[in-house]
Order: C-alpha cells, then structure tokens, then sequence
C-alpha cells in the first residue's frame, strides 16, 4: 500500500516534470499564483492606489498565469513517449492514471477560478479613470484637467470608447499602438487632440447617452468674476445672457442640434480652425444651404475631409479644460484662495505664471519665492502683515500652474484650444464670421445678440446684477 501511492504520487511528478517546458510552465503558474496571494490584500481593499501596482496585478500577473497554464500541456505532448515509459514501470497504471487525472482535474478548476478572476480584474480595471490617466504619463494633462467639474466622475471610458466589446477591443489595440509609442519614446508631445487625430468616438454614443440633445435648455445667466490688473485688484464683472434653447426651439443648440438639422463642414486644418466650407440642410424645413470662404478654390476644398457637427464640435473640451492663466487667477481671487488685499496680486501672479520654466518642480519653487520677492521687494509693510497670505497665494498659483502646464510634454497655455466661445480661440467665429456666404449672399451671421445678450462687459458692479438681486462679489473681497 505505501509504496503503491508513493509511485501514484510519483506519477503526477512524472507527468509535469516530464518535459523542461512543462515545468517552466508549472513555475510560471505558481509564480503568477504567488504573486496575486501576495497581492491579494490591496485587490481586497477595493482601490488600487498606485497605478503601476495596478499595471502589475491587472497586466503582467494574468498575463504571466496563463502563459504558464499554456506551456503544461504543450510540454506533456512533446514528452508523451517518455511518460508512457516510465509509466510503464509502475505497479498499478489504472490507479496512477487516475491518480493523476484527478489531480489534473482539480488544479484546472482552482486555475480557472483563480484565471477568471485575474481576467475579470484585469477588464475592469483598464477602464478606469487611473489606469487610462495614470499609468500612462503621456495623459497626464488630460488626467489632471479631468479632476475639474463637471465630468470627474464620468469614467474615461464612457467618452473615448464605443459602448460593447468590439468597441472595447478597438480601444485596447489603439491603446498598445500608444503603448509602443511611448516605449519607444516616439509619440508626439505635446499629443493630438482627440479630434486633431480624428479618433474621438461620435458624440452620439458618449454624451448623448447622459445628455439629450431634444432637451429645451431655454436662455441661461453666466456671470463671469473677473479682477482688473491695477494696485486694487478691483472686482468687475461679465454678465451674459447665453440663448442656449434647444430641441425645435431654436436657439444655440436647436439650431446646430436641432430636429432635422444637420450641418456638415470642411476642416483645412487638422485642428478645425480653418473652415471654408459648411452646409446646413434641415429635413423638416427641406432648406439647404451651402456657405463658401470667398476666393476658396473648388479643387483644393474636394481633397479636405468633411464632419458632421456634433456636441464635441463646441463642447470640445467638456471634460480636459485648460484654463487661461487670467480665468485661473480670477477664479482663485474669487474663491478666496487667492487674497485680493495683496496689492498687484491679479498682474504679478498672471506675470509669473506665463514666465518659462523646465519642469513643474522648477515652476512650483520659482512662482512661489517670486511672489515673495515681489512683497518683500516692493511693499515691506504687506509682507510684514501678510506673509502667510502671499504664501497661500504663492501655493495658490503654482497649483494654477500645476494643472494647466506640462513643460515635458510640451503642453502650455492655449496649446488645445477650447471651440466654445470666441475669446481665446476661434471658436464659433470659425463659422460666424460674416464671412462664409451662399450664392445668393447670406452669410452665417455675426450678430452678437443672436448667441447671447451682453448685459456687462466687465463692469463694476453692474446694474443688471442689482436689478436680479444677485450680489455675486465673494465676501471678504469687498
Ligand atoms: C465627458 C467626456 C470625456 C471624459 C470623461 C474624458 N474625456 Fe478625454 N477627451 C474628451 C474629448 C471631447 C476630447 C477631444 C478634445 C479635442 O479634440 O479638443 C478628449 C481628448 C482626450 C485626449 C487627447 C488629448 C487632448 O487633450 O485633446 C486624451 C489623451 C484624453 N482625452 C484622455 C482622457 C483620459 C485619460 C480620461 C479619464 C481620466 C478622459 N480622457 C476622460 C472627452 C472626455
Ligand atoms: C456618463 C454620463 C456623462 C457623459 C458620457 C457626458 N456627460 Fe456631461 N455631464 C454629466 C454630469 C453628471 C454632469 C454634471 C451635471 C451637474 O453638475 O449638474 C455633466 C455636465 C455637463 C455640462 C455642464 C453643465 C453645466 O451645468 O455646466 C456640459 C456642457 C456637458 N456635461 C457636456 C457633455 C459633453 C459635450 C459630453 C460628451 C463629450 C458629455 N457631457 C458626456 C454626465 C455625462
Ligand atoms: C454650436 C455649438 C454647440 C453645440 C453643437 C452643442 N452645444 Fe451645448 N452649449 C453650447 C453653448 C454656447 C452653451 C452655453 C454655455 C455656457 O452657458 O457657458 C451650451 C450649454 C450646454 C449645456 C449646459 C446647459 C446648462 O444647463 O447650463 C449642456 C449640458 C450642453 N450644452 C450639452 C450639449 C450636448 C449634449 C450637445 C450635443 C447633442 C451640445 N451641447 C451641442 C454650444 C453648443
Ligand atoms: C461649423 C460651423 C459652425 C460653428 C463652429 C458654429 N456654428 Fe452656429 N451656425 C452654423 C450654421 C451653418 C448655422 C445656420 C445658418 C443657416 O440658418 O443657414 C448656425 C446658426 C447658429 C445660430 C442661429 C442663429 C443664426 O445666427 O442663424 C446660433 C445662435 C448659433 N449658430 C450659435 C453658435 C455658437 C454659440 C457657436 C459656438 C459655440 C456656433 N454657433 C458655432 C454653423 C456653425
Ligand atoms: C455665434 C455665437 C456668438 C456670437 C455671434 C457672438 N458671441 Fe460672444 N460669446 C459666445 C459664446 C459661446 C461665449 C462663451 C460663453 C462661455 O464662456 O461659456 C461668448 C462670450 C462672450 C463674452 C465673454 C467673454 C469672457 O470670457 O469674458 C463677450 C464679452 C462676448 N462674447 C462678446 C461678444 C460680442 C461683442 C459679440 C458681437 C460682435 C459677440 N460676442 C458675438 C457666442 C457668440
């Protein structure tokens, strides 16, 4: 009886050490197992905090495990002559057999139990906003301006990839193309837009599964803060009233993403700042329109790509909005981040800002201790009041900086342009230029009132916010 179960034994050993690719694929299994047990109490704890850990237990171990699992049976069949020999020398083969059959059996299910889980893990986590974000330096801009409202909690996924699996696998394949890119450290910096290299998914299966584009929005106030660059940093004021309508109510959105309108346009360049030709066609009106840049050559405009408008042809940066270093600085006066007491802090803080610097950790040092410099330098007595302000306000702008500029990746201020409005960018003046015309001279009109009325341009406090009873002057900052 011992020594009978002793050859059984004896026998599975046989079997997975019967061939040098068997066993490395043996090892490879109880490696890939060992490591996920160890790894096991940061997958229990739910987030993974650390994004290349994340790469290893989600990437690298599930692939390791079924290589692994791969390799046993590969080895078996090369050595099947030779087990068949030495099994031969044992006493009892039915048992042995089964023995070893058994064992077979078993370590299969627990490799399946422990593969499918890997796997599972694995697809969940690569669509995660840190996987996308994080683990891939070069999307660092885009992961950094992601964690702004409104969309930091809307998954990566849910805007760049087609809902369902062969979306799913497009994107991973593009993904290892980006992979190789930045292994072989050739990708362009700073990267394309989304849209420059025309691989944004269509707005139709992204926004529009959150947003309808029937919705009727109707008019919509927007105050916008703002501080003057003089000694006092003195408050003013934008105030617009933005006619987004919507749905067959015309307006903004009616009349871009109305019922039955469909505009279409040709790019001549690879951002879509330059547009010589669009066309409006509304099937429940049966109008159609062709505008044409004067002077546009009909044999250069044939060889341009044409795009239908949608939602990301505005909206293009709903959810990575760089700022501008003036808005930024604004917005942090306005919360209160940034002390408006500090003489000069609107003009100084937007100087240092736009200076060069090589790195972020040289920018963060240099913006702070400049700042300082400016209070000790020029007015001893705020400094001597206020240095904890001036310091809050020199971390203030560094993160402003921190956000915005990726001097390694060559993305600075205005490099991805934002399509909605006309200030900082193109925008609709793209199109709304009065220049664009048909035939018969209708041109896409200019007109100011259309997109919104200018109820202030950068007024101290404004009649209109009186009259709304709206005191939007943050407190503190009287
Ligand atoms: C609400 C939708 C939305 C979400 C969520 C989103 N993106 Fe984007 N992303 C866009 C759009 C729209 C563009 C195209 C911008 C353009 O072409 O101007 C874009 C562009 C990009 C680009 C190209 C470079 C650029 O700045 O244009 C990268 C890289 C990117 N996104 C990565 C990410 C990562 C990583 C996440 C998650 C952390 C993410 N995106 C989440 C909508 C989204
Ligand atoms: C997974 C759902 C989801 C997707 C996909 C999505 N959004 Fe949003 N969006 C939201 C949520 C949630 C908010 C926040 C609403 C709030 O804060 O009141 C929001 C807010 C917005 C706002 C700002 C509204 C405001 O009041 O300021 C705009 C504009 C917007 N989304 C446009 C887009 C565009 C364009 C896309 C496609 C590129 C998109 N969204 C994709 C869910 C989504
Ligand atoms: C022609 C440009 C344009 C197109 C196309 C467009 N929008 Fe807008 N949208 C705007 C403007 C301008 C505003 C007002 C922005 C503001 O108030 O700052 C706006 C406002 C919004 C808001 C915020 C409304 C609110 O509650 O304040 C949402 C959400 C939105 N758009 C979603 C979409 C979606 C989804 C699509 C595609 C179906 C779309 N937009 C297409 C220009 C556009
Ligand atoms: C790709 C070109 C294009 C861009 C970019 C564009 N529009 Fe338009 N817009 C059009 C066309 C075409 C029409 C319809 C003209 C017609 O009726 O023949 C239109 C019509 C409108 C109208 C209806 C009133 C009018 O003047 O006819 C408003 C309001 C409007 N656009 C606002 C905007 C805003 C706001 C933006 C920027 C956020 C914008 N548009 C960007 C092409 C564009
Ligand atoms: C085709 C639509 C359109 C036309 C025409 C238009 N605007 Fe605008 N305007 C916008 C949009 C969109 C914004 C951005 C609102 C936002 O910040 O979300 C804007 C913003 C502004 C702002 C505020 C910018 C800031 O950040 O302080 C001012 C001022 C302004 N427009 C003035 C004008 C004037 C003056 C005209 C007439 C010459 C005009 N606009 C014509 C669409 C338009």
């Amino acid at each position: 009886m011992e020594t009978n179960s002793g050859s059984e034994k004896r026998s599975v050993l046989i079997l997975l050490t019967s061939h040098w690719i068997s066993m490395a694929g043996v090892a490879l299994v109880t490696l890939a197992g060992i490591s996920w047990l160890f790894a096991l109490p940061q997958q229990l704890g739910g987030r993974v905090s650390n994004p290349y850990i994340g790469l290893l237990l989600f990437g690298a171990i599930p692939a390791v495990f079924f290589a692994g699992l791969a390799l046993i049976p590969v080895g078996l069949a090369l050595a099947r002559r030779r087990v068949a020999a030495h099994m031969a020398e044992i006493p009892d083969r039915r048992a042995a057999w089964r023995r070893a059959g058994t064992f077979f059996a078993v370590m299969t299910c627990a490799n399946l139990v422990i593969g499918s889980q890997l796997s599972y893990r694995a697809v969940q986590h690569m669509d995660t906003s840190q996987f996308c974000g994080q683990t891939c330096h070069v999307m660092q801009p885009e992961f950094t301006a992601h964690m702004q409202p409104p969309h930091q909690a809307v998954n990566c996924a849910d805007c760049h990839i087609v809902p369902g699996a062969a979306g799913w696998l497009h994107a991973k394949m593009a993904g290892m193309n980006q992979l190789v890119g930045v292994v072989l450290n050739n990708y362009p910096r700073p990267i394309e837009s989304a849209l420059e290299s025309n691989k944004l998914v269509s707005s139709a299966d992204t926004c529009e599964h959150c947003h309808s584009r029937e919705k009727v929005i109707g008019p919509r106030l927007k105050v916008i803060q703002k501080y003057k660059d003089d000694q006092a940093n003195t408050p003013i004021e934008t105030v617009l009233l933005m006619h987004v309508g919507g749905g067959s109510s015309g307006g903004i959105h009616g009349a871009h993403v109305g019922p039955g309108v469909r505009i279409r346009y040709a790019a001549a360049d690879k951002k879509r700042q330059t547009i010589p030709w669009v066309e409006y066609e509304n099937t429940e009106s049966q109008e159609k329109r062709d505008y044409l840049v004067p002077n546009t050559k009909p044999e250069a405009l044939s060889a341009l790509p044409v795009f239908e408008m949608q939602c990301v042809d505005c909206h293009n940066r709903a959810a990575h909005s760089f700022e501008t270093a003036e808005a930024a600085i604004d917005r942090a006066i306005a919360a209160g981040e940034i002390d408006r007491s500090l003489p000069f802090v609107k003009k100084t803080g937007q100087e240092l800002l736009k200076a060069a610097y090589s790195s972020q950790d040289e920018a963060t040092r240099k913006i702070q201790s400049g700042l300082e410099d400016f209070y000790q330098k020029n007015y001893g007595e705020v400094w001597a009041r206020q240095s904890n302000g001036v310091q809050r306000a020199g971390r203030a702008l560094a993160a402003i900086y921190n956000r915005n500029v990726f001097p390694d990746l060559k993305v600075t201020w205005g490099t991805y342009p934002n399509n909605l409005g006309h200030m900082d960018a193109p925008g609709c003046f793209r199109c709304h230029d009065d220049s664009h015309s048909t035939n018969d001279k209708k041109t896409i009109a200019q007109d100011c009132s259309g997109c919104h009325d200018l109820l202030a341009d950068e007024e101290s406090s404004p009649a209109i916010l009186k009259t709304l009873g709206l005191d939007t002057t943050p407190k503190g900052n009287q």
